[in-house]
């Protein structure tokens, strides 16, 4: 693959992120566990080295989300590892409601040490708190919501969109604290940029939209050759760049520019969008 991973230069860390970061600062005393918001199809990327600080040695509980876009058995796989790294780990897809009634038997099971604590001091029933984290947009007010089982957070529908400290209670003694998405200062390769962008965690627009489509194809050949067979109707050479690749596909749907010339952007915003949708099957970007 020709993603050679190199360090590149970009700021992604505007005023609001500043701000989250203090906002989850000041609140993690408060909190007994934190729930840590993954995205199942790329559970290395979408995980801030930052949210793990911030976490400290609070129980912790990961979720895998989108797991309706991710590949199952990749998925089964991450969930073990992140076990055998001492963490509770769920499987949700949060816009359908799957798998988030685990939540609170979760939350019950992590504290339960801290559950008998209090009883002990004739603090039955104290309300235990829970700090949602995650990157933007990996779907952190849908799963609040879903828990909630009402619409108790306004779900944003762009990329880094800030809000303010938000408390839900969820009934069974829970309280969650919703949290703005953070990003960390710089990202550490151009690979896990592009693995940000093409799942929608940043804006598409941080990268030549070419290159991301291309460096997408190469991933799909490697990984998931079928789905290029499939929606494409071609087998991909394995000789063939990203772009030839996206070329090939261009061809293949009779996207043209002029007459002999392809549109290799419209096909790479075309193949992401796709994948996007869930429209190239259940594709996970990284393995354990
Ligand atoms: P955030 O609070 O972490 O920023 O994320 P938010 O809940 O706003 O979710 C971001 C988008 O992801 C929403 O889509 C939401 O419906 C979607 N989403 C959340 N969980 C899942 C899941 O498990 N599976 C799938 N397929 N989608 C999920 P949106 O803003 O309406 O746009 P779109 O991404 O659906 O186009």
């Amino acid at each position: 693959m020709n993603t050679e991973p190199e360090k590149i230069n970009i700021q992604w860390y505007p005023g609001h992120m500043t701000k989250a970061r203090r906002m989850i600062e000041e609140n993690i005393s408060m909190v007994d566990a934190v729930c840590e918001i993954l995205d199942a199809r790329i559970p290395s990327a979408s995980r801030n080295p930052d949210i793990i600080e911030l976490a400290g040695d609070k129980p912790h509980i990961i979720v895998l989300n989108r797991t309706d876009l991710a590949d199952p058995v990749i998925t089964d796989k991450w969930k073990s590892y992140f076990e055998t790294q001492g963490a509770t780990v769920l499987k949700t897809d949060a816009k359908s409601g799957k798998g988030v009634n685990a939540f609170v038997p979760a939350v019950k099971n992590v504290l339960q040490d801290k559950i008998a604590g209090y009883e002990e001091k004739g603090q039955v029933g104290r309300t235990l708190r829970i700090m949602i984290l995650g990157i933007p947009n990996v779907g952190k007010s849908t799963f609040i919501n879903k828990v909630a089982g009402r619409k108790a957070a306004i779900a944003g529908d762009r990329p880094g969109v800030t809000r303010g400290k938000q408390w839900i209670s969820i009934g069974e003694g829970i309280d969650m604290l919703d949290t703005p998405g953070i990003l960390w200062p710089k990202f550490e390769s151009q690979e896990v940029g592009e693995l940000l962008a093409v799942t929608n965690a940043i804006k598409t627009e941080v990268f030549d939209v070419e290159t991301l489509g291309a460096n997408f194809m190469l991933r799909l050949r490697e990984m998931y050759p079928n789905a290029i067979k499939e929606r494409y109707k071609f087998d991909p050479d394995p000789e063939a760049n990203g772009f030839e690749l996206l070329e090939e596909a261009a061809k293949k749907r009779g996207m043209l520019v002029s007459k002999g010339e392809y549109d290799i952007e419209r096909m790479a915003r075309t193949l992401l969008n796709v994948y996007h949708e869930g429209k190239l099957g259940r594709i996970s970007l990284e393995c354990p």
